[in-house]
């Protein structure tokens, strides 16, 4: 198959994140280890996943008229990403997300500046690049009106589309119901469907609450305990490979990239979901959200040498 065509719609940040040893309590101060800068955001970093693995990206989001945004652009074009549907909002500074990296896990404060200008009206001029998506993938730190248009102009092409349900918000049924994919963690399941998961029952009656309201797919990611997604009828575990961590910003980017990139390949979903379990797995051995995201024949040979996972 030719390089699969994935257009990403979705936030751009410059990620300011500090390395400590534990988090500090609420009030406390702590002396940390390291602070850098460098690109994020949950669209830019599933599009650099995803041409990361091989396909032709297409990112549709915002950036601000600073010098973050130069940078940040910089980045996408560095990353092979097709930047035609790249707008700079006036006025406006970059989004930045404060991430604090520490104890094998991290916490993230997200300041959406252009993003939060990135309007339905901005998207629509890019209905074209849409139309020839393979499949199309979206989160939600962008406006929700903008999201809910992206899902009706990839109705109206039939174009599948992921949706990374991150951060975590209450969705209508309306717009569950043209989600092609959902790739919930279980803090966002748990709100979406508005079950308090105590127990496996809690969590296969949240799923099938989302299937009900006209989802195709969910597939959750439940950190160490792998992907659980529900098949041909049959509820499937596909188990997490074990790695040494180093950072865990951008593994659900990871994830839902090698996800887009299998499915677009129209590989079968156990596959794709355990393409995208290595994809993710491999990005928390390294450092930064974009710096970790493997390449292709990284998965393949990392596949190749594990049977773990399975
Ligand atoms: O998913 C990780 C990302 O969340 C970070 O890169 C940060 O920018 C926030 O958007």
């Amino acid at each position: 198959m030719n390089k699969p065509n994935i257009v990403v719609i979705g936030s751009i940040n410059m990620d300011l994140v500090t390395e400590t040893e534990r988090f500090p309590a609420r009030g406390e101060t702590v002396i940390g280890q390291k602070f850098r800068q460098v690109p994020g955001g949950k669209g830019a970093n599933q599009a650099v996943a995803a041409s990361r693995l091989g396909a032709s990206v297409s990112l549709i989001g915002a950036i601000g008229d600073d010098s973050l945004g130069e940078s940040l652009k910089s980045n996408l074009i560095n990353e092979k990403i097709d930047i035609q549907g790249l707008h700079t909002i006036p006025n406006q500074a970059s989004g930045i997300a404060q991430i604090t990296v520490a104890e094998e896990d991290n916490s993230i404060i997200v300041i959406p500046g252009a993003n939060a200008w990135f309007t339905p009206e901005m998207l629509v001029e890019h209905e074209e690049l849409l139309a020839k998506a393979d499949m199309i993938m979206l989160q939600l730190e962008i406006p929700l009106e903008t999201v809910e248009k992206a899902l009706d102009l990839a109705a109206r092409h039939q174009v599948p589309v992921i949706l990374n349900p991150a951060p975590a918000q209450e969705l209508s049924a309306e717009l569950l119901h043209k989600v092609t994919y959902l790739t919930p963690n279980e803090t966002e399941l748990a709100l979406l469907s508005s079950t308090l998961l105590k127990n496996d029952y809690d969590f296969s009656t949240a799923v099938q609450s989302l299937l009900d309201q006209g989802v195709k797919q969910v597939i959750t990611t439940r950190g160490s305990r792998g992907a659980f997604f529900y098949d041909k009828n049959r509820w499937e575990l596909q188990r997490s490979f074990s790695v040494g961590v180093v950072d865990t910003t951008g593994a659900g980017d990871a994830f839902n990239g090698g996800l887009a990139v299998a499915l677009a390949k129209r590989q079968p979903l156990h596959e794709a979901v355990r393409f995208a379990s290595a994809v993710g797995a491999l990005a928390v051995t390294k450092w930064g959200a974009q710096s970790g995201m493997p390449t292709e024949s990284d998965v393949d040979q990392f596949l190749a040498e594990r049977d773990d996972g399975r």
